[in-house]
């Protein structure tokens, strides 16, 4: 049985001795690891250039079209779970080829209008390659939800070679992360009895605060900062 690193891997090993494992799953494990780091690395660079632009927003327009950005990189077991749902092979290639959110970044802004700047800031960046970018926010979900949706590629250096890394990123706004957030927890209940009543009340409650987004966007274009025109 090869030797294992259990540091790397204790989200996977707890409790379990490597020797009751068969070769084939301490090597996948092993495989798992390395690829989270590629992951993790990835995550990093794609954050700290959207930080980068905050900081450089507040220092040019006094203020940032970011308030927040939160990121996660899948674990193996939802990285398995995904898979298999979708019945596709349980490998490491598998996962690297088919899932596109196992890094994901999500961005959160003040305003509206900071989405699509944010997000045209980042893409326009000489090595972020644009793989998809799916508008909620023009065509929202039926049941409401709005984000505006990223998937990127970046390239990670690593001591031996470079790798480029498929990430996605969701760009909203408060008002929208605040809905998406509660909405994820509610969204058990759409199954129990009373559930298309939920869904009706979700999505009302999404159409309220598309609105108010846009109102409190309208002040802040009245309010004559002068980084309010996105365009300008
Ligand atoms: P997934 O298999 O969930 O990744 O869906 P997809 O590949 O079709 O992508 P999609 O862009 O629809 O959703 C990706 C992610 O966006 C989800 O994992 C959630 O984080 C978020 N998301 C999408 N739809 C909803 C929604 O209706 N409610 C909430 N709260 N989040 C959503
Ligand atoms: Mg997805």
């Amino acid at each position: 049985m090869a030797e294992i690193d259990r540091s790397q891997v204790s989200y996977v090993f707890d409790g379990v001795s490597a020797s009751v494992l068969p070769e084939f799953v301490v090597s996948t494990i092993r495989s798992f690891a390395a690829t989270e780091n590629l992951y993790r690395s990835a995550v990093r660079e794609i954050a700290t250039k959207l930080e980068n632009l905050n900081d450089e927003f507040k220092y040019t327009k006094d203020r940032n079209p970011i308030h927040l950005i939160t990121t996660r990189v899948k674990t193996p077991k939802s990285i398995m779970d995904k898979l298999l749902k979708r019945g596709l092979p349980l490998s490491v290639e598998s996962a690297r080829e088919n899932l596109t959110d196992i890094a994901g970044i999500r961005v959160i802004c003040p305003y509206v209008a900071d989405i699509h700047l944010v997000a045209g800031l980042l893409v326009s960046q000489d090595d972020i390659e644009l793989i998809r970018s799916t508008d909620y926010i023009a065509d929202p979900k039926p049941n409401g939800y709005r984000s505006l949706h990223l998937i990127v590629s970046v390239p990670v250096f690593l001591s031996d070679r470079t790798e480029r890394v498929t990430a996605e990123v969701q760009i909203r706004t408060i008002a929208m992360d605040f809905w998406a957030s509660l909405e994820h927890e509610l969204a058990y209940k759409l199954t129990d009895r009373g559930g298309q009543e939920v869904a009706r009340e979700l999505r009302a409650c999404a159409d309220v605060i598309a609105a108010t987004d846009l109102r409190m966007q309208a002040l802040h274009e009245a309010s004559g900062r002068p980084d309010c025109n996105v365009d300008g």
